[in-house]
Order: structure tokens, then C-alpha cells, then sequence
């Protein structure tokens, strides 16, 4: 069984001592004040720091030494399987890393003039057009940071096309179903709508009578993410986007789940008017951990001039950045986007090609039902919703049968898989499948690591019934045991930042 590596390891405060010197500066001769000024001068008095900042002093070898132990308690998607349903965690080659980590293009500063930045334009330009004809959209944004920060642009485009109709005011509700995640209602509010729940049907999809009583001259439009959140094609989405678009409303594509469908259908295609895309899933960076991500949206023609400003524009023979758009919801964020992480996309995109799309699609698919299929005879976890139905990318089962049986539930199975030096599916989501695991393996995995994983599934349930409180206390063999969750993520107990970490030091220690 997996071990993970256990280093007693103070915290990089503790370590080093008074003096040493991790850092090699070029020589620099004359006087700093002369060449920079008084910088200090510019501070208000009240902001100047009166003593150094009291940062740790190590030699490069100890802060080198001090991060790799870290890193070898840590379990990554270098490490292994990391089947998070709806996270899309997967492998992600590392020429991306290099080609976004060049410093032609890592050291661009965004305040350059346009005429020295023409290749890194060109670049977001093309990435911008392929998005466009992957999602089947006219015109795409590079700029949300992120899955939901996509969305909130997308309801502001959907407010601002109601609002130019002169009909805002009426146009309240968005509509959503209860398997979305659940950014959809909270970008939504946001924009300031009224969330509308749609229930799903017993094939896990739409209940499509429900959706017809919902709809109403009050709709804004609707929220879907297809393949839904159960991993299940809305296979009505024709008819949807009709109810929606016959009642006045847009159609709103949630790309998180975009993975299993590339180069096969378009969401443009389906219906959908307004796209986003989470390109920290699908194209090459992994998502999680607060790091930076990239939601593109992608519009239709008539919603294009409502885009965020500036739009790259090309003139045949420059780019440049068009300030210039009246219909326009105005700025979205600083700058143009997560640069770094849409240059690994435009790479990502660029080394597979057409084919290479559709294939990762197609093995994501594959990998995802091996394992529905397998897991499927295990005869403590259901697959609610159609069991005989395919699954695109992930697929749900619920641990609800082994927690009434053994008291074991979908969480310590989670926290017992992390003994077998597997990463643990997403659980509790979505909120329609009781005690749910769902599981995304990707298109990154091998057959021989699904079988592990299948495996070790089988095992644990076995498990639960011959020796439950084994479960109960899981994970034994990681670097940290089982944590107290509602402790973990308190912000009482939680120390963010080294001057936090003092400051409730001095607290316990008076
Ligand atoms: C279905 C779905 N929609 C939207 C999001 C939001 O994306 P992000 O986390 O990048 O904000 C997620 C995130 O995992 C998701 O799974």
C-alpha cells in the first residue's frame, strides 16, 4: 500500500539563522537614489515600514531542500490518477509549461506600446479564432480569470442584450437546473437575476415540462452545462433552445464540461448563445489549488458588441486593442487575461490539432464508462439515473447503499483511497445524487491505473463490511491523517499569512 512521505517540517520561519544568503544580485555600481529617485519619498509617512521586513534568511540549498520536502508530502496530478468530477484534473504536457515560461513571452509587460507587442497579440488573436470555431461562436474573450468569472461576463452580456431590447426590467429570471454547479446561480445573482431551479427528470437530464411551466416573458435565458453534471448529454437540446429562444430568452453554455465533446458537436451548433470555457481543464493547465485559470467566452454575432473592452482587432497588417465599442458592458479585469495560462491553451491546441481534439475526447469517453462499467457490479454503490445510459466524461455513483449497510460513506471512501496513492473523486456534488462520487478519470490515464483504481474501489467496499472502523479513521499511511474538516476551514483556526500565524502565536503564548 501507498506511502507518502513524512518530513517534520517547520515551517521556512523557523529555519536558517541570521545572516545567510540564499540570493546572487549583478553588481551594481553608483547610487540607487540617483537612478530611481526617492521612492520612499512618494510613500505617505503613515505606510512606510519603519524596521526590515524580518524575512527568513537560508542558503539556496536549505529553501531548496525545504520545498521538495513539502512537495514529497504532497500528492499532484504528476503523481497519478486525479479523477475529480467536473475539475477535469489531467496530465498536462510540459513543453506548455516551457513555451508559456519563455521569457520573450513571460517578461511582455502589459503597459508595453502595441507596436512591441505584435507576436503576443497575433498569438491571443488566433487563440481567440480557434476557440471560436471549437465552440461554434462568432466572437470570443480571452479575459475571466476563471469558470465563474466567465459566467458573471456571460449574465452581464445576457443583462446588457435585455436592456438594449428595453427589456431589463421585465427579464428577471435566469433559469438553471438543480444538477448545475453551482457558480451558475451564484454568477447569476450576481448579475442581479432571480435563479429559477429546473428539477431533473428521471434520466438525470432536463425535465423538459418543468422547463415549458418556467419559462415565461420574464425569462432572461437559461444556464445548461451539456454533458451535464451526471455526465449525461441533454440529448433535447434542440428542443430546448427553442422553448428558450421562442420565449424571448438566450441560451447559456456552461464549458466546464467541454473535455468529452471537442471537435465532435459545438455548443454553438446546439444553440447556445453565449459560451464559456474552462481553459484550465480542457486545454492544458491543471485546475485547482486557487491557481490561475482562463474562462473565455465565446458569443454569437448579435451579442458580440456587447464584449468586454479592449478587443484584440487586426487590420490586415497590425494588431491592436480597440477601446472603441459603445454597446460594450465596459471592463471585466485588469489587462487581457491570464496570459501565461492561455499561451499553455494556444500551445495545447497547437501541438494536438483537429484530430488530436477529437481523440482526447474520444479516450476521455472511453475511460470514463470502462470505469462505470466496472464499478457498476459493485454491489454497495448505485448508478442513479439510467445505468444502462453511456456516460460522456465522468460518470456518478452513490455511496448511499455501503453507508446504510456499514455506516461507511462517500467521504471515507474518499479518505481511504488516499491510502492507496490514488487521489479521491469529487463527492457531494452534484447535489441530486445522495452521498455522490463522481469520478473523471480523463483522457491522460492508463488502463493499467483505472484497473488500480477500480480495484482499490472494490477493496475499500469490501473493507467496509469486514472492518468498517478501519475506514472510519482512514487515511493512515499520508503525510497528515484524517483532518477535522469544519476546523481545517475555519477562519479562526486558519493561520493565512506569517504576520496571522504570530499574532495567534502571541495570543496562545501571552
Ligand atoms: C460544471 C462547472 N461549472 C463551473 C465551474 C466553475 O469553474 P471555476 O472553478 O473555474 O470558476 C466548475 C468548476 O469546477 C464546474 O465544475
Amino acid at each position: 500500500m501507498f506511502r507518502q512521505a513524512r518530513w517534520n517540517e517547520p515551517i521556512i520561519f523557523n529555519l536558517g539563522k541570521a545572516g545567510r544568503e540564499g540570493y546572487t544580485l549583478p553588481e551594481f555600481e553608483g547610487d540607487v537614489k540617483e537612478v530611481v529617485g526617492d521612492l520612499c519619498s512618494l510613500i505617505p509617512e503613515n505606510l512606510q515600514r519603519k524596521n526590515a521586513p524580518g524575512l527568513p534568511e537560508l542558503s539556496e540549498p536549505e529553501v531548496v531542500r525545504h520545498f521538495i520536502r513539502l512537495s514529497e508530502m504532497n500528492y499532484s496530478v504528476d503523481s497519478g490518477l486525479y479523477p475529480l468530477g467536473s475539475c477535469t484534473m489531467k496530465y498536462n504536457p510540459k513543453i506548455n509549461e516551457f513555451l508559456a515560461g519563455l521569457p520573450e513571452l513571460a517578461m511582455l509587460h502589459p503597459y508595453q506600446d502595441e507596436s512591441t507587442v505584435q507576436g503576443i497579440l497575433e498569438i491571443l488573436y488566433r487563440l481567440e479564432r480557434w476557440l471560436a470555431e471549437i465552440t461554434g461562436t462568432a466572437e470570443v474573450c480571452l479575459q475571466p480569470s476563471a469558470g465563474a468569472h466567465g459566467e458573471f461576463l456571460g449574465v452581464c452580456i445576457m443583462r446588457a442584450y435585455h436592456k438594449l431590447k428595453g427589456e431589463s426590467e421585465k427579464r428577471k429570471d435566469v433559469l438553471i437546473p438543480d444538477s448545475a454547479h453551482g457558480t451558475n446561480p451564484a454568477s447569476a445573482a450576481m448579475a442581479g437575476f432571480n435563479v429559477v431551479v429546473i428539477p431533473s427528470g428521471e434520466d438525470g437530464c432536463i425535465n423538459l415540462e418543468a422547463l415549458k411551466t418556467a419559462v415565461s416573458d420574464r425569462t432572461a435565458g437559461l444556464m445548461l452545462t451539456n454533458p451535464n453534471t451526471i455526465g449525461i448529454f441533454e440529448e433535447n437540446i434542440e428542443e430546448i433552445a427553442k422553448i428558450i429562444h421562442d420565449a424571448g430568452g438566450l441560451l447559456y453554455y456552461d464549458g466546464a464540461n467541454l473535455n468529452p465533446i471537442l471537435c465532435k458537436v459545438r455548443p454553438g451548433d446546439m444553440g447556445f448563445d453565449i459560451v464559456h470555457i474552462n481553459i484550465h481543464k480542457t486545454f492544458g493547465t491543471p485546475h485547482g489549488g486557487g491557481g490561475p485559470g482562463a474562462g473565455p467566452i465565446g458569443v454569437t454575432e448579435k451579442l458580440a458588441k456587447f464584449m468586454p473592452v479592449p478587443r484584440i482587432v487586426f487590420d490586415g497588417k497590425r494588431f491592436s486593442l480597440d477601446y472603441d465599442r459603445p454597446y460594450s458592458i465596459g471592463k471585466i479585469r485588469c489587462f487581457y487575461g491570464n496570459i501565461a495560462v492561455l499561451l499553455k491553451a494556444y500551445a495545447y491546441i497547437l501541438s494536438l490539432g483537429q484530430e488530436g481534439l477529437r481523440e482526447a475526447a474520444e479516450v476521455s469517453v472511453l475511460n470514463a464508462n470502462y470505469v462505470m462499467r466496472k464499478l457498476k457490479n459493485v454491489e454497495s454503490l448505485a448508478l442513479p439515473y439510467n445505468s444502462e445510459k453511456p456516460r460522456k466524461h465522468e460518470c456518478v455513483f452513490s455511496a448511499k447503499p455501503l453507508k446504510n449497510k456499514t455506516g461507511v460513506s462517500a467521504l471515507n471512501i474518499a479518505k481511504r483511497l488516499l491510502d492507496y496513492g490514488l487521489h479521491a473523486p469529487t463527492i457531494y456534488f452534484p447535489l441530486i445524487v445522495e452521498e455522490a462520487l463522481m469520478i473523471e478519470p480523463t483522457e491522460t490515464v492508463e488502463k493499467e491505473e483505472l484497473d488500480r483504481f477500480i480495484e482499490a474501489m472494490r477493496e475499500i467496499c469490501k473493507e467496509a463490511h469486514e472492518n468498517p472502523e478501519r475506514i472510519l479513521k482512514a487515511p493512515h499511511n499520508t503525510a497528515v491523517q484524517r483532518l477535522d474538516e469544519v476546523r481545517a476551514s475555519h477562519p479562526q483556526t486558519m493561520a493565512l499569512s506569517w504576520r496571522m500565524y504570530q499574532k495567534r502565536l502571541a495570543a496562545k503564548n501571552p
